[in-house]
């Protein structure tokens, strides 16, 4: 058998495969910014996934910069999230769910009282959008704001947020979590050395600097619900939401793999940005990333079975995550692993919306 199809151990769980559904947005949340039925039956649905990583879910309303993303820092968000956990454990699928803050990609639109969003500096992304309220007064793209650089103390307010939301996600029944580090957003944002240019001990030309915040948090939320529990994903090299080259870039991306190989986390994931519309994670450097980290590492971007199988076979990462062919498929493992054919995800759908492109997606019928 091939080997995506086998079980595999990760931290107290065990995984029926190495196929894990990548964490993507559909914003479809309920009022309040809750998940509810729908977000249960779809992900219900996509539960033989040996692992589901949820969409990108807000720490707090400061950590958001969309409209309709489900949160996770209030009670009726645990209590939306508990259904969703429920219906996947019912179906014996496993579910992380990820922690999101996206810093200063979010408009003042979606903001308390309509402040700044905040960053590691006051440097607003070029030819971004987030989804808001635009002038007109309705949802919808706009650019995002202006943000203001996080105090030394409000950057501790953050860290708290992160703990309050893995104990949530805890308590709302979830196997574990992945802090989302990746694609531009908050964390890459202290990470990255050509934004970070705080002269604090946050920021600056030393990679330890760059790297505290997101160290910070991964300790604190460790600490809170246990490292085996806690996931990281990452985007070496990216160049989402105005990311540039800078000095320095895989030395920092090697240093942060083996600051993270001494802590026992669940896994560490890779975002390669190829099939995002951005570079891809130079030629090799996965590999350079697999020997600096010694724990458990999924890689996302662009696979399909064999592709897969391949990288599993020559021990390049440990689970392989895929992202669109879980939107259209929800039935994914069993397709891969019956060669049966694969339906095309509709762009149309893919944010916002109802059942349509969401839950409506055919399991594969064999008969017909
Ligand atoms: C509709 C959509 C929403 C996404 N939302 C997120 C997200 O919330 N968090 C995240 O880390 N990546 C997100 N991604 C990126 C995916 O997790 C994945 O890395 C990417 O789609 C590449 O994998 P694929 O080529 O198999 O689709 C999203 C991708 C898509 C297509």
């Amino acid at each position: 058998m091939e080997k995506l199809f086998t079980p595999y151990k990760l931290g107290d769980i065990t995984l029926s495969n190495r196929v894990v559904m990548a964490p993507m947005t559909r914003s479809r949340a309920d009022k309040g910014d809750t998940a509810d039925e729908l977000t249960a039956r779809y992900y219900q649905q996509r539960a033989s996934a040996g692992l589901i990583v949820s969409e990108g879910s807000q720490i707090s309303v400061q950590g958001q910069g969309y409209a309709f993303t489900p949160g996770i820092y209030n009670e009726a968000q645990v209590r939306g999230w508990a259904l969703t956990t429920k219906a996947v454990h019912d179906k014996n699928g496993k579910i992380f769910i990820q922690l999101w803050h996206v810093g200063r990609v979010s408009h003042t639109s979606l903001q308390n009282k309509g402040e700044a969003p905040v960053s590691s500096v006051a440097v607003r992304a070029e030819n971004a959008t987030c989804f808001g309220i635009n002038d007109e007064g309705k949802y919808g793209p706009v650019a995002v704001s202006m943000p203001r650089a996080l105090s030394k103390e409000e950057i501790r307010g953050v860290v708290q947020d992160y703990v309050t939301a893995a104990k949530n996600a805890i308590r709302a029944g979830f196997d574990g979590v992945e802090i989302h580090a990746a694609n531009g957003y908050l964390a890459e944002q202290f990470i990255n050395g050509g934004l970070n240019t705080r002269e604090d001990e946050y920021g600056g030309a030393e990679i330890a600097n760059r790297l505290r915040f997101v160290l910070e948090v991964t300790d604190a939320v460790a600490e809170a619900i246990g490292a085996g529990k806690t996931g990281i994903r990452l985007a070496p090299f990216g160049r989402l939401f105005d990311m540039h080259e800078f000095e320095g870039e895989a030395e920092t991306w090697l240093t942060l793999a083996a600051e993270l190989s001494t802590r026992s986390l669940a896994f560490v994931h890779l975002s390669d940005q190829q099939s995002l519309g951005a570079q891809a994670i130079p030629q090799g450097f996965t590999d350079s990333f697999r020997k600096a980290y010694s724990g458990t590492l999924i890689i996302a971007g662009s696979f399909e079975k064999d592709r897969a199988e391949a990288w599993l076979q020559a021990d390049r990462a440990d689970l392989i995550a895929f992202g669109r062919p879980f939107i259209s498929n929800p039935d994914l493992v069993e397709r891969m692993a019956n060669n049966w054919p694969l339906t095309e995800p509709d762009r149309a759908t893919f944010y916002g919306g109802n059942e349509k492109g969401y839950t409506d997606y055919p399991f594969y019928d064999e008969k017909a």
